[in-house]
């Protein structure tokens, strides 16, 4: 299956997940250097350091995606790098990103940066955190002094990553930074998140002219058991609406949907929603996975969280991932098909999976089967313009710690040596002849 000629071939990491160098250069803590001190919070106590070393291995790395033919890197800007505490600009900090960016672009690759991948400064939780709508303005400020910086070298900007994340995992659930177990901060964040998004956007149309920017949202097909049953019916519609529409409708619509957290509409103020959906250039979509949600029995999270206590997703004959998730190439066709109308482009922006060992079969198959999906799409008429891989090293899996590897390239994490996969030889042979054979 071959891809169109001008097809982006990239792959992903966050900043958090592979930088380490958690007390150097004048940053400060982020909401993640607190929570991985809380007992039993992350896996064997892992913390951000020292992830894959990234900070101090920065041009070694570029190297290796060079060799592996990448023509794109999604990376992520540490904010407590840029402005501790959610203070004055660090310079300090923002070198590092100035000689990433100046790296990739001598070897040819184009950066897409993403503005935040979780790591808000821990004096912003401090006070509030995503709950607070003061965090969403003090987004805005930190988006201008990386606008202001890189604007004459990146083109491609992605305001947050999988919002659904930070105001879910982190608010609800507590299973993410802040770790906070509160339904309404959740569904404040939700909306704080939107207008920092808007608020963002706005910044960088007006620092950076020649922009391509957008947000990237973790997208979940959504379906009911059973298509005739009422209430599996109905559970697929309220997972749907906090999964994906709860996202999507601000932008593209300026509208939250009336069916799910009733509370975020008392929280818009004049002129938020306008914000929220100005136009974006295009969008980006995290697959790993899809849902079939059934309206009786055990409810799992996040259901429970957040007012949809009675769906539950009962497992599917479908093999799993080291992460315990279902694989389904499928619902990669169907969540593309499902934004055609939406009428931006699309990009993958993350797609990957968790697997043990060097010879790593599982993933090549992910892959594949997963990229067959998407040129499917392409197919039936979806402007499809790029794929990410998650993610170009083995990194700090968040929760999980270090147990769980994404990496095309194998990271030793005690050595730091790096060592290409299989799955990073068979992608970078794709990427050269823009094809899955
Ligand atoms: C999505 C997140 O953006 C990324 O940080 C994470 O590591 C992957 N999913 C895998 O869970």
């Amino acid at each position: 299956m071959r891809f169109p000629s001008d097809f982006v071939w990239g792959a992903a990491t966050a900043a958090f997940q592979i930088e380490g160098s958690t007390t150097v250069d004048g940053r400060s803590d982020s909401i993640w250097d607190a929570f991985c001190r809380v007992q039993g919070a992350v896996r064997n106590g892992d913390t951000g350091d020292p992830a894959a070393d990234h900070y101090r291995l920065m041009a070694e790395d570029v190297a290796l995606m060079a060799s592996l033919g990448l023509r794109a890197y999604r990376f992520s800007v540490a904010w407590p790098r840029i402005r501790p505490d959610g203070g004055a600009t660090n310079p300090r900090g923002l070198d590092f990103y100035d000689r990433l960016v100046d790296t990739l672009l001598d070897n040819g690759i184009d950066p897409w940066l993403t503005l935040y991948h979780w790591d808000l400064p821990q004096k912003l939780e401090e006070l509030g955190g995503w709950a607070n709508r003061d965090t969403a303005y003090r987004f805005a400020d930190f988006t201008s002094s990386v606008t202001e910086h890189l604007a004459d070298r990146v083109v491609h900007w992605t305001t947050l990553n999988e919002p659904w994340c930070s105001a879910f995992l982190g608010y609800a659930a507590g299973i993410h930074a802040p770790g906070r177990t509160e339904p309404d901060a959740a569904t404040a964040a939700v909306h704080h998140l939107m207008l920092a998004h808007g608020l963002g956007m706005q910044v960088i149309r007006e620092n950076v002219p020649q922009a391509v920017a957008g947000i990237t949202l973790n997208l979940y097909p959504v379906a009911p058991v059973d298509p005739a049953d009422e209430s599996d019916v109905d559970a697929a519609r309220a997972v749907d609406g906090l999964q994906n529409r709860v996202f999507l409708d601000p932008v593209f619509d300026g509208r939250y949907p009336d069916d799910v957290l009733p509370g975020l509409a008392d929280l818009v103020e004049p002129g938020d929603m306008e914000l929220i959906s100005a136009p974006i250039d295009y969008l980006g979509v995290n697959y790993y996975r899809d849902y079939v949600v059934s309206g009786g029995g055990e409810p799992r999270f996040p259901s429970e969280w957040i007012g949809a206590e009675h769906a539950a997703f009962p497992p599917r004959d479908l093999p799993l991932t080291d992460s315990g998730w279902e694989v389904n190439p499928d619902g990669l066709t169907t969540v593309l098909v499902s934004l055609k109308d939406r009428g931006v482009p699309l990009y993958v922006t993350e797609n990957g999976a968790s697997y043990e060992g060097i010879d790593d079969y599982d993933r090549v198959a992910f892959l594949d089967t997963h990229l067959r999906a998407a040129a499917k799409a392409v197919e039936q008429g979806v402007d499809l313009r790029g794929y990410f891989c998650w993610s170009l090293l083995d990194n700090f899996e968040w929760a999980e710690g270090y147990a769980k590897r994404f990496g095309l390239v194998h990271v030793d994490f005690a050595t730091q040596t790096r060592t290409p996969k299989r799955s990073a030889q068979w992608f970078a042979k794709v990427i050269d002849t823009n094809e899955v054979r």
